[in-house]
């Protein structure tokens, strides 16, 4: 954590956070009512900052449990003026349950979540079908859920767990991935792999009117 970013998480996260355990009215949160974007383990932000420049009329909640990209972000959001973001520094499992109200998210982003390649690691993988479930309560019918990974094996990982979800259909036109979707901004731990030569699935599932 550099001293910058240990001030930004003393300074601007009573500003920015929101706190856990309590339930969230957005349209209180954001003092508007407006489309609402989750970002699940965001790295340093960039997604979001990204994001949250390009669409000032929505609104963007961030959850990360890294502190040192928390404190990136807030510099970022600091430096460029951003105000339509908010972020929980808590597991991202719990905040879903106790945080997120029901049918208030039209986007969720999961990107390039931490893959546990070993066979033996893979029920850590954060796509199992309660997290799948949780996504299908917090999302609004017609919601987008928008996951990306570099890894083959977590990308049938998560076909394969989205396959048992009904209540999501899945957007594929090319094949199993959906074409790179120029709306979403590319992401450092995906530059990393860029750089090893990895290729990147994008898995868009909608949730459907059930
Ligand atoms: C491989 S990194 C990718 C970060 C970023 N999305 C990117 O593409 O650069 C995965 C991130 O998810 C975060 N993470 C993993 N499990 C989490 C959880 N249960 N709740 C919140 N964040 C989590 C990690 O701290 C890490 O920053």
């Amino acid at each position: 954590m550099t001293p910058a970013q240990q001030r930004a998480l003393n300074e601007l996260l009573p500003q920015y956070g929101l706190g856990s355990g309590t339930m969230i009215d957005p349209v209180a949160v954001f003092g508007r009512s407006a489309p609402l974007t989750l970002e699940i383990g965001f790295g340093n932000g960039e997604s979001l900052v990204t994001l949250a420049a390009r669409e000032p009329a929505s609104d963007f909640i961030g959850i990360e449990v890294h502190h040192p990209g928390v404190g990136h972000l807030l510099l970022e959001l600091e430096r460029q003026g951003i105000v339509n973001v908010r972020i929980f520094t808590d597991d991202a499992i719990e905040v879903l349950k106790s945080c997120i109200p029901d049918h208030s998210l039209d986007r969720v982003l999961l990107l390039f979540p931490d893959p546990w390649p070993k066979k033996r690691h893979h029920k850590r993988r954060i796509v199992q079908p309660e997290f799948i479930r949780q996504l299908a309560r917090k999302l609004v019918p017609g919601g987008i859920l928008h996951m990306a990974i570099d890894w083959e094996n977590y990308a049938e990982h998560m076909l394969e767990k989205m396959s048992t979800a009904p209540e999501f259909r899945h957007s594929a036109v090319n094949g199993n991935d959906s074409p790179y979707p120029a709306c979403r901004p590319v992401t450092k731990f995906e530059r990393r792999g860029q750089r090893l030569g990895h290729r990147v699935w994008d898995l868009v599932f909608e949730r459907l009117h059930l």
